[in-house]
């Protein structure tokens, strides 16, 4: 069953805390970037690009060098068609799955009772960091006043149909917290490493700043899988998040 997670982080250890993204496009570039980590990679996060070409036999593999999985496909389907999806999750042993809050509570819900059958965790998805009011306003709900109010009402609505945590950008991070409450699992992306540039992340925060708002595990692609030794920034990164979170 999913355990109680109390505060940023909770009894999760370091290296569960970061989500390295593995935004690689074969199976054998992941498995070359999850060794290049060696001991170091804790989660290992796998997207859609990623999925459509490597599939259940990846997930598989990273499982077998004992990695946990975080399989980011961002369900938003009908409550059945959800439901048996993640039910496949659960026999692969994915450790974390993601499905959009917008799909409404039927649908969260039909997610968290599949996974209930494992040890999966759902996460729901408020806003993409791609959008800005304008956008959100475009494609999902006109009379929206703000992306925070958007990120609030999704999140306490995910969590109302039993979500077991909330991904957002990590600007939103204390937003989260706040509807999610100490049990629930607070996920960003958006985190800035102390000398990387990564141009689409303008509005990145640090470390420190994500785990004091309240995130648990961060989210990190490039600002590792680009270093000359990913393996000794992603161990910086698993030190900065233990210094903060003392
Ligand atoms: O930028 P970085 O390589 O660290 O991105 C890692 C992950 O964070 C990506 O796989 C994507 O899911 C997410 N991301 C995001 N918003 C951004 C950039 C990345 O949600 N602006």
């Amino acid at each position: 069953m999913n355990e109680t997670l109390i505060g940023p982080g909770g009894n999760l250890t370091a290296r569960e805390r970061v989500a390295v993204a593995l935004d690689v496009p074969t199976a054998e570039d992941a498995l070359r970037a999850r060794d290049s980590f060696g001991d170091a990679l804790g989660l290992a996060k796998v997207g859609s690009a990623l999925f459509v070409r490597a599939g259940l036999p990846l997930i598989a593999e990273l499982k077998d060098g004992g990695a946990q999985v975080f399989l980011d496909l961002k369900f938003h389907d009908i409550p059945t068609v959800v439901g048996q999806a993640v039910d496949k999750a659960v026999d692969a042993g994915v450790d974390y799955l993601t499905v959009h809050a917008a799909g409404g509570p039927a649908m969260v819900e039909a997610a968290v009772r599949a996974a209930e059958r494992g040890s999966t965790r759902v996460l729901a998805v408020t806003v993409l960091t791609s959008l800005d009011l304008e956008s959100w306003r475009a494609g999902a709900s006109p009379d929206e006043a703000s992306v925070e109010a958007a990120v609030s009402r999704l999140a306490s609505l995910a969590v109302g149909a039993g979500a077991h945590g909330l991904v957002g950008s990590a600007r939103e991070a204390g937003i989260l917290r706040r509807a999610g409450g100490p049990s629930c699992t607070v996920v960003t992306p958006g985190i800035h490493m102390p000398g990387s540039e990564t141009p689409d992340q303008s509005r990145s925060v640090s470390v420190e700043e994500a785990v004091r708002s309240g995130s648990d595990i961060l989210v990190i692609g490039r600002g590792v899988m680009n270093a000359p030794d990913p393996a000794a920034a992603l161990r910086s990164v698993q030190h900065a998040l233990e210094e903060v979170s003392r």
